[in-house]
């Protein structure tokens, strides 16, 4: 089982090596672990954000393990050799179109949720975010317009072909689920929209066990606050779920707790390729405070054993010794709590 490591920036190592240390304490067998610098530190060593023995690497890897990037002071670069382009690059060059991410309320936390705890305990739902499409990959440029004025503009579209297989990664998660789905678009605006929604609804005629809803996603931010509790998963665009995403976090208490799994269709002989990454970014206002929460990592890795390997009872195992963590009181500053990267870690492990 090859897993490419990428730590990145920011706290993405001191989240990394709490992962690490719960993977090794599994005892695996037959695990190899690879390491390779990517965003920022890729740049400053490599010259590029996504060095090429970075993606090689992750290309021979059976499974990518992702921290975060970013970093302020690449902020001023020329965009393709700013950090966030690793991962922008990793999720098309590898075809990771499918994004997972999991919010469910943990017990013991309903009180630290940004909602009251009766809304907060109904949450259990999963966003399945298309990743490789939508306005963050079409033309985009800052221009100048006859006139002198500059004008920004991103061009966002979807083919039919692209909606129609994060449609089905959609119906078949919800399946697994209760069988409800919900697709969130702005139909009643973007032509985008409109070709998802009808896509979807041709996509659901094979689907007959699933109900299928449809919302706009203003409305679908509001109702993530209003009553969480009403959604089982969501499919929807890349845009879209990343700002859904993050808000779910904060209404399961914080964004240290939610992880992902971005998969395609390759397979390797273990499972399906794919990249597992915490939603979050590489925190710089707090990195090298030994303040980060790792549990988003370390879920993460949980989802890689899952999916990448088919080890269920390994992932289960993990996300029930977090859980029992966040249960007796291992809290980070995100949540209010004390502990620390390294404590919060070492807690899980005990637990494991
Ligand atoms: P962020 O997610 O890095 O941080 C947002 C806020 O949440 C910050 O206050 C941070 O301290 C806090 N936070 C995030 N993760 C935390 C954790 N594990 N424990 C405790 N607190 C945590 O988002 P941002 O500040 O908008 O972005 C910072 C950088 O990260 C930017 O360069 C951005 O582009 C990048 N980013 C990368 C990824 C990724 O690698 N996939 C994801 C999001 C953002
Ligand atoms: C995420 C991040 C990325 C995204 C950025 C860093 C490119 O916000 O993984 O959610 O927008 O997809
Ligand atoms: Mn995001």
């Amino acid at each position: 089982m090859k897993i490419a490591v990428l730590p990145g920036d920011g706290i993405g190592p001191e989240i990394m090596a709490e992962a690490r240390k719960v993977l090794a304490a599994l005892d695996l067998p037959g695990v190899i672990l690879w390491e390779g610098d990517v965003g920022g530190i890729g740049y400053r060593r490599h010259g590029q954000p996504l060095p090429p023995e970075t993606l090689e690497m992750a290309r021979a890897a059976d499974a990518v393990l992702f921290g975060a990037v970013g970093d302020p002071a690449c902020d001023g670069l020329e965009r393709h050799l700013r950090p966030e382009q690793a991962i922008l690059g990793l999720r098309t060059a590898l075809g990771l179109f499918a994004n997972l991410r999991p919010a469910t309320m943990f017990p013991g936390l309903e009180d630290l949720s940004g909602l009251r705890p009766e809304i907060a305990r109904e949450i259990d739902l999963l966003i399945v975010r298309e990743l490789n499409g939508d306005v963050y990959f079409g033309e985009k440029a800052i221009r100048t317009l006859d006139d002198g004025r500059r004008q920004g503009f991103d061009f966002m579209s979807y083919a039919e072909d692209e909606v129609r297989r994060i449609a089905h990664v959609g119906f078949r998660a919800a399946q697994g689920r209760k069988g409800r789905l919900c697709s969130v678009d702005k139909a009643n605006v973007l032509e985008t929209s409109q070709l998802w929604r009808d896509v979807v609804i041709e996509v659901s005629a094979e689907y007959p066990d699933v109900e299928l809803t449809h919302m706009y996603v203003d409305n679908a931010a509001m109702q993530l606050v209003r009553n969480p509790g009403q959604f089982d998963t969501v499919v929807t665009g890349n845009l879209f779920g990343d700002i859904l995403s993050d808000q779910a976090s904060m209404c399961v208490g914080s964004i240290g707790l939610l992880a992902s799994a971005s998969l395609g269709e390759s397979q390797t002989e273990f499972g399906t390729k794919g990249l597992y990454e915490p939603i979050h970014g590489s925190a710089p206002d707090i990195a090298g405070t030994g303040k980060a929460n790792p549990m988003a990592m370390i879920l993460s890795a949980a989802m890689m054993l899952r999916h990448s390997f088919g080890r269920e009872a390994d992932a289960t195992r993990i996300e029930t010794a977090v859980a029992q963590a966040l249960a007796d009181g291992v809290k980070g500053a995100d949540l209010g709590g004390g502990a620390g990267t390294v404590e919060i870690g070492d807690e899980v492990l005990a637990r494991l």
